[in-house]
Formats: structure tokens, sequence, C-alpha cells
């Protein structure tokens, strides 16, 4: 094993969820950033989401990368370093990694410590001679030399699951600017995207007969009371989610069945029966919509690969409008 032990942290501040819930609470109307599903619980239950028959997008992601992660290696190059984003269970990671070299590294970035030293362990156990730098962060806040860097090596980051569809698109470009600025000039980027397709489709998707999606929804009221001593009834609050046409996004909200008070460190939020807390939006893009959205980070767009029906998309961007450079394969 050659996975470095402990896993290296970058300061989490530890008041933050506090901080985002309380100023998520004081607004009209009322949010808490998605960041927050993924304690470990949460990250549990976004694992057995994507394994329902209505979310489509990872089996749907996972096929594409079957069938073409060999061309997705060929234009990364095969011994690049490869850092991937909000890595979860990094499932789909072995049908790139089996492409590349041992000469290759790996860096999987998540929030989640449990869930990254698990997948980091099964990852390096499938790929022995793979040096492996897993990082527990937030890829929000991206620390500019967390890579250590060799000469060469294009960096190459990869961001499956179509995550960046959890961003505004404004935040997207501000994500995507801070993604270039990570792996350099030469770098690339091979990402998931969510396409649009009707409405019947991407509401079955987000409400699945298993309730898996009600209950990651409803773990973050959990997770409030457990870490932050919220005074509050779960069952008072239920899961909402549905396609806004105008926004091209998924909304999910929790909406209170009563008018009710939540208590939390000394103060009060009120709620009226049916006011929600919007909890987390999903952007869908066509493939025009987000090569125009990557475009203002810096990135141009060099290929794209998708499923029959087109409901998903991976792109490989660099930074560079010319073809990808030729670097360490
Ligand atoms: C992680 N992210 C891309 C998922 C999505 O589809 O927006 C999170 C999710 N929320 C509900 N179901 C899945």
């Amino acid at each position: 094993m050659r996975q470095e032990s402990p896993i290296p942290s970058q300061s989490i501040d530890e008041d933050d969820f506090l901080a985002s819930v309380r100023a998520g609470l004081r607004q009209h109307p009322k949010s808490i950033p998605p960041k927050y599903f993924y304690d470990a619980h949460g990250s549990q239950l976004f694992d057995l989401i994507c394994t329902t028959p209505e979310y489509y997008p990872t089996r749907t992601e996972t096929a594409i990368l079957e069938r073409h992660g060999a061309e997705m290696a060929e234009m990364t190059g095969s011994a690049c370093t490869l850092i991937e984003l909000g890595s979860g269970s990094a499932t789909k990671t072995p049908l790139l990694l089996r492409h590349l070299s041992d000469d290759a590294v790996y860096v999987p970035i998540d929030i989640c410590a449990p869930h990254l030293r698990n997948s980091t362990q099964r990852l390096q156990a499938m790929f022995p001679a793979m040096k492996m730098q897993p990082l527990c962060a937030d890829y929000h806040q991206l620390p500019e030399r967390v890579i250590r860097h060799r000469a060469g090596r294009r960096q190459v980051v990869f961001f499956p699951g179509s995550t960046i569809g959890n961003c505004t698109p404004d935040g997207a470009v501000t994500l995507l600017k801070s993604v270039a600025k990570l792996v350099g000039p030469g770098g690339g980027l091979l990402i998931g995207v969510d396409a649009k397709k009707s409405s019947a489709i991407l509401n079955a998707a987000y409400n699945d007969a298993a309730g898996h999606t009600a209950a990651f929804n409803l773990n973050l009221l959990t997770r409030m009371q457990r870490e932050l001593g919220a005074q509050l009834d779960a069952a008072q609050f239920a899961h909402h989610a549905f396609y806004n046409e105008m926004h091209g996004r998924i909304e999910m909200h929790l909406v209170s069945q009563c008018r009710q008070t939540i208590g939390m460190n000394g103060e009060s939020f009120e709620f009226e029966q049916g006011e929600s807390i919007h909890t987390e939006n999903s952007y869908k893009y066509s493939t025009q919509e987000f090569k125009h959205l990557a475009r203002k980070a810096g990135w141009h767009l060099q290929s794209t690969w998708h499923d029959e029906d087109e409901l998903f998309n991976v792109h490989y961007f660099t930074l560079s409008a010319a073809e990808p450079l030729k670097l360490a394969r």
C-alpha cells in the first residue's frame, strides 16, 4: 500500500455548518447549501440513490466511461496526475484508472473523511503500483498547491457525476476558474454533465419510489439536530423535488407541514405551513450551454461522449484552444 496515512486534511472550519445554517434560515426564502448533505449517513444515502432505477445519471455515465475510457485516457495522457473532485465512493474511477499507467498519480479530494479513506483503500488494492494522494477538503475552497507537482506531468481534474450542476451557473464558472488555476497551463478537465431532457424523466429521478432521495434530503435536518443541537421534528417536514423548466434545474426543498419553530443556538426560526428550505439545485445543460459556460472560465472543449439517448455528457476540456499537449504519455 502506497497510500499515506493519516489523510491530510485542509483545515475545515468547525463553525462552518452552524454559520451556514443560521445564515440560510435567516434568509427569505430559506436555504441551506447542498454540501451539508454529505455526512457519513448522507454519503451512504447518496450511494443508494445512485442504485435506484429512476436515477439514470450514475448508470448512464458509468456506461459512457466503460465504453470510452480508453479514448479519454488517450486524451488526458496515461501518466497524468488525475485529481478527482468530490470523489465520494469513487465507483466510476477504476473505469479511467485502468487505462492509465502505473506512473500516473491519483489525487482524490472529498469532504467526508471515512468515505475518502475507504474508497482510496479499495482503489489502492485494485491498482497497487499507482501512487495515490488522498486529500480531505472542500473542493469549493481548493487550495492552490495541494498537489505535489511534477514537471512535465499533465494535471487533469476528473469531475464526474454532474456535481457541477449543484452550483449556480455563476458558481460553476468560479469553480471552473479555480480548477484552471489548480491544473495550470496544459491542464485538462474531464467532466460529467447531466443533459436537459423531459420533465417526466427528471422528476422521477429525484423522487425515487424507494424514498432514498427523500431520506437524503431529510437527513439534513437530523444532522442539524445531532451536530448543532437544533430543536425540530423532522417528521414535520416533507421532501419536495421538481424540475423548474425556466431555470433548467431540479430544485429540492424541505417543506414545513405546519406552522412551527426551529430553535438553535439561542435563536428561533419561524416557519409558515408550506414554507420551504431550499436545499439543492441541480442544473441540466445542453452541450452548447456548457461549452459556453466553461469558455467563460478559460476552457476549450476538445471532445464530448454521450449515451445513445443523449441523457448525459462527458466532456474533455483543455486550457489551450489547440489539441491537447502530448505530455508524459
Ligand atoms: C451530486 N449531485 C450531482 C446529485 C444531483 O443529481 O444533483 C445530488 C442528488 N440530489 C438528489 N439526488 C441526487
